[in-house]
């Protein structure tokens, strides 16, 4: 046994003496030779984590120590095998269940463990007790592509997930964000449909990889995808935008909308499509990897932005910015990010799948103090991940140690049994008993409050329309962000990934819709593609998306006929749209 091995002799004398030694020379009789494990050692992750394979004896699944992992019982030596063989039969059937389900989407990631520090107080407008200045959480992050398979490239042209798992003293707090402020859509249904776009084609099996045809049918049906486009086909960034509205809840119950980012320390690099076609599929993974081995821990600083409700609304009246679309930004001259705090990547997983594959972002996970806005995306998302978590992982999946909670309670619920119920919570009562009760902290956030107020209304459908507003931010990009040298590289990027786009059909509607962004943008796509597009979209109908820019009124997604009964909002704060308000083209 090493020197610096874990302490297998139980302190204390309660440990049980294993009679077998594990290196193979000699008998173990508790004289300093044999293994000396302490009850449920095998079951302590802290423990197991750390253990060497030196100090670990060869067993079957069962605990039986076993001479050699390569041997077989079978009838004689040319005969076929024996059922009774439980080491063989062990072995290949966990073998046979290895896998579990890999993400539907951001399959593809690298992750760590470090610890977030508020350094700046923010409960001045949130009472989360992560934000009180000086409160250090343990965080587990997880880097990922979006669209591809657990085994695709860390360097394709794809947005990056960025998740945290906070865990702060009143239970966890996940981030499950991209390096991009915004996203390609603001209706919740489409995303399905969109990731399908960038999945294996039903028939040919192949990846957009090989033909973009499926991925540019979608954005030139649902041009409100543009923002995110011009972002994703630019310079790649790794920050970490929270993307939606939130709201931040005060002690007092007054709230504010806000918004997060983690900005990094590190500065941005970026790599031309070139560059990363040369790297190692796995070169995030490495990198991450490598630097924290080596000691260079990344790091990025939390800041917020916050808006006040009737600030929203004015913003919304003023300049045509609606909190609640994930298409759009806030000016950061008007909402100033104020720093919270740092949040740094100092320490490796041992073991890959039990920290990072297991790993289960979830944004309903929420601590007081924090609340979810009316944003529709946000709104289906928190329903969405625990689903697939349920599905992907089971439904105690928040009992996993990389998941589970670390907080200054003894947590307990109604919550029993279902496949893997490690922590059943003993004998103590699965209902609200009055003979064996539990005990309950007062409510510290007055949902009433900060979710009250103004949403009695009749249902209604509800799916976005494009306006004129939503080419301005992309405009300010075009024009103003990028210089002269990232223009070229966006011309050169989209034309290379329009190259495989069987219909120049919807190249023309796309170009259509980068001419709303810039004419001069759509001139130099017409160049580089060799495809001549349309004006603008005043002529085009989506299949997606209703068109507000449509000559004539408002032309309805897929021609549906009951326009009379739609409303052709996108749902700011404080909407009274009705159905009519709008005129209706005749199409
Ligand atoms: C309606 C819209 C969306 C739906 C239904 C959806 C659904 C999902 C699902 C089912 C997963 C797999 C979760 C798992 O198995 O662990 C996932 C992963 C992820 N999603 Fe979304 N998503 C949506 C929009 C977004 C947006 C807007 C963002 C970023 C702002 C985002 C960022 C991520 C990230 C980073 C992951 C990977 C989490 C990880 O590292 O484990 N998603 N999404």
């Amino acid at each position: 046994m090493s020197g610096n091995s874990p302490n297998l002799t139980s302190g204390g004398g309660e440990g049980r003496t294993c009679p077998v030694n594990h290196n193979g020379n000699g008998n173990s009789n508790g004289n300093g030779n044999g293994i000396v494990a302490e009850e449920g050692y095998t079951n302590n992750y802290k423990a197991d984590r750390q253990a060497p394979s030196q100090d670990c004896l060869y067993t079957t699944s069962n605990g039986v120590p076993m001479p050699h992992p390569y041997e077989v019982q079978r009838v004689g030596p040319n005969g076929p095998l024996l059922l009774q063989d439980f080491h063989l039969i062990d072995l290949l059937s966990h073998f046979d269940r290895e896998r579990i389900p890999e993400r539907v989407v951001h399959a593809k990631g690298s992750g760590a463990h470090g610890k977030f520090v508020c350094t700046d107080d923010l409960n001045d407008l949130c009472l989360a007790a992560m934000f009180k200045k000086g409160t250090e959480c343990p965080v587990t992050v997880r880097f990922s592509t979006v669209g591809g398979e657990t085994g695709t490239s860390d360097s394709a042209r794809d947005p990056r997930g960025f998740s945290v798992k906070f865990k702060t003293p009143e239970g966890n707090f996940d981030w499950v964000a991209n390096n991009t402020p915004v996203f390609f859509l603001r209706d919740p249904a489409k995303f399905p449909h969109f990731i399908h776009t960038q999945k294996r084609d039903p028939e040919t099996h192949l990846t957009g990889a090989d033909d973009s045809t499926n991925f540019w049918d979608y954005l030139s049906q649902n041009p409100e995808s543009v923002h995110q486009v011009m972002i994703l086909m630019g310079d790649r960034h790794l920050h970490g935008y929270y993307g939606h509205t939130l709201k931040l809840v005060n002690k007092d119950g007054s709230w504010v909308y806000a918004q997060f980012h983690l900005l990094s320390d590190q500065g941005i690099k970026t790599l031309t499509n070139e560059e990363a076609a040369k790297k190692s599929p796995d070169y995030g993974q490495a990198d991450l990897f490598n630097a924290i081995k080596r000691g260079e821990f990344p790091s990025w600083t939390l800041k917020v932005q916050t808006m006040t409700p009737k600030e929203a609304e004015k913003l919304w009246e003023e300049q045509k910015i609606n909190v609640f679309d994930l298409t759009h930004t806030w000016p950061q001259k008007q909402f100033p990010l104020r720093k919270i705090g740092v949040l740094t990547l100092d320490t490796n997983a041992k073991n890959y799948f039990a920290e990072i594959e297991q790993v289960a972002f979830n944004p309903s996970h929420m601590p007081p103090g924090i609340e979810p806005s009316a944003d529709p995306v946000l709104q289906s998302r928190l329903f969405s991940y625990p689903d697939a978590h349920r599905h992907r992982i089971g439904a105690n999946y928040q009992q996993l140690p990389v998941n589970a909670p670390v907080c200054p309670y003894k947590m307990g619920n109604f919550q029993r049994d279902g496949q893997m119920a490690f922590f059943n919570q003993g004998s103590r009562s699965n209902y609200l008993s009055s003979i064996d009760p539990i005990q309950f902290r007062e409510r510290s956030v007055n949902l009433n409050d900060v979710h009250g107020g103004g949403f009695l209304s009749n249902a209604c459908t509800f799916l976005s329309t494009i306006y004129p507003e939503d080419f301005n931010q992309p405009r300010v990009l075009w024009e103003k962000v990028f210089d002269d040298a990232a223009r070229d590289r966006f011309i050169e990027t989209v034309s290379t990934h329009m190259s495989t786009c069987r219909e120049p059909e919807i190249i023309k509607r796309q170009i259509g819709i980068f001419r709303e962004v810039s004419d001069d943008l759509a001139t130099r796509l017409e160049k580089a593609t060799g495809i001549k597009g349309y004006d603008g979209i005043s002529n085009l109908l989506f299949n997606g998306s209703h068109n507000g820019m449509y000559k004539g009124g408002v032309a309805p997604a897929n021609k549906m006929k009951d326009a009379d009964s739609m409303v052709f909002s996108n749902g700011v704060p404080g909407d009274k749209s009705q159905p009519g308000d709008r005129p209706v083209a005749k199409l």
